[in-house]
């Protein structure tokens, strides 16, 4: 991995901080995508220390803003020809109905559109790989438990009929129809997939989410497998020569082909969630994609 270049989204935690770690020791260069500049560097040089790895960057990146998500691409752009591997990783789960700073439903904004963003604002350097670029995407196996309600993207149902589990399923099954999509678009310049990383113990339903979810979630933490561990089908998406002509499929934490649920497989609807989201975010979109 020592000539690679990887951007990790939400690397400073959780399992973004062990997929860095991993693919730090062997070599990568990486690139700690974070909205918390302090957190971001503190691991970037604790990383250092484990590994010996000198070659890892901070870029601050705030998934709830577009302009945040654009400048960070120009950062990236200006100073790094290629993108080797982008990891769409960083997530937030919360009970209650929040707005990113261009208007959308947080999880929603951040899980999907961010990335979306992000994706598109990274394609010069992620083209310049020249087919061996890949693209992960982070969803979970919570996907299958919800549909697309176009009608709820903005909140517009309101804080009373706000239901966090449901939003946070939406968002992660977008992940899934983004990944379908984005291989049927650019699947000849790039491979993608997604992936469930397990149920993991990281503090995901500990920052935002209500008092009752968070208690739980800490009790049921103990009988959750390790970030670490969580990271492994990260890290194998990444860096495994078995996949690098697999594209826009969907992997379990075992490393294993799941298939998505039927919703995740309709074509019409990724199509139609591409185009929704392309022109979200299209006042912060160039020529690139
Ligand atoms: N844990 C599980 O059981 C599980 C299961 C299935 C899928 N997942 C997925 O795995 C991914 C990683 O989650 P995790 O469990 O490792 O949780 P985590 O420890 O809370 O890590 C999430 C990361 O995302 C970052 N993040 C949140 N909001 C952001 C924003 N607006 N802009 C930029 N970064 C932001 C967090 O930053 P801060 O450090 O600043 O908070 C953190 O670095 C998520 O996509 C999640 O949906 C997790």
């Amino acid at each position: 991995m020592k000539d690679k270049t990887i951007l990790i989204t939400g690397a400073n935690d959780g399992i973004g901080r062990a997929t860095a770690e991993r693919l730090a020791g062997w070599g990568a260069h990486l690139v700690l995508a974070c909205r918390d500049e302090v957190k971001a560097q503190l691991t970037a040089q604790a990383i250092t220390e484990k590994t010996g790895n000198q070659n890892i960057d901070t870029l601050p990146l705030d998934l709830a803003s577009f302009s945040s998500i654009r400048a960070a691409a120009d950062e990236f752009l200006a100073e790094h020809p290629k993108l080797d591997v982008l990891i769409n990783n960083a997530g937030c789960y919360t009970d209650s109905l929040e707005l990113t700073e261009d208007g959308y439903e947080l999880q929603f904004g951040v899980n999907h559109l961010g990335h979306f963003l992000l994706t598109m604002a990274l394609m010069p350097a992620i083209r310049c790989c020249r087919l061996c670029s890949r693209v992960i995407n982070v969803s979970s196996a919570l996907h299958k438990k919800s549909g697309l309600d176009f009608g709820s993207f903005k909140g517009e149902h309101g804080p009373k009929a706000y239901n966090g589990s449901k939003h946070y399923a939406q968002s992660k099954l977008a992940n899934v129809l983004f990944t379908m999509e984005l291989d049927r678009r650019f699947g000849e310049e790039l491979t993608t997939n997604c992936l469930h990383p397990g149920v993991v113990g990281t503090r995901l339903a500990n920052k935002k989410a209500g008092t009752l979810t968070s208690a739980v979630w800490s009790m049921y933490k103990p009988f959750a497998i390790t970030p670490m561990k969580g990271a492994d089908t990260s890290v194998y998406l990444a860096a495994s020569p078995e996949v690098k002509d697999v594209s826009g499929r969907y992997f379990d934490e075992n490393q294993c082909l799941q298939k998505p649920s039927s919703i995740a497989r309709n074509e019409q609807l990724a199509r139609r969630l591409w185009e929704y989201s392309e022109q979200a975010v299209a006042g912060f979109l160039r020529e690139e994609a």
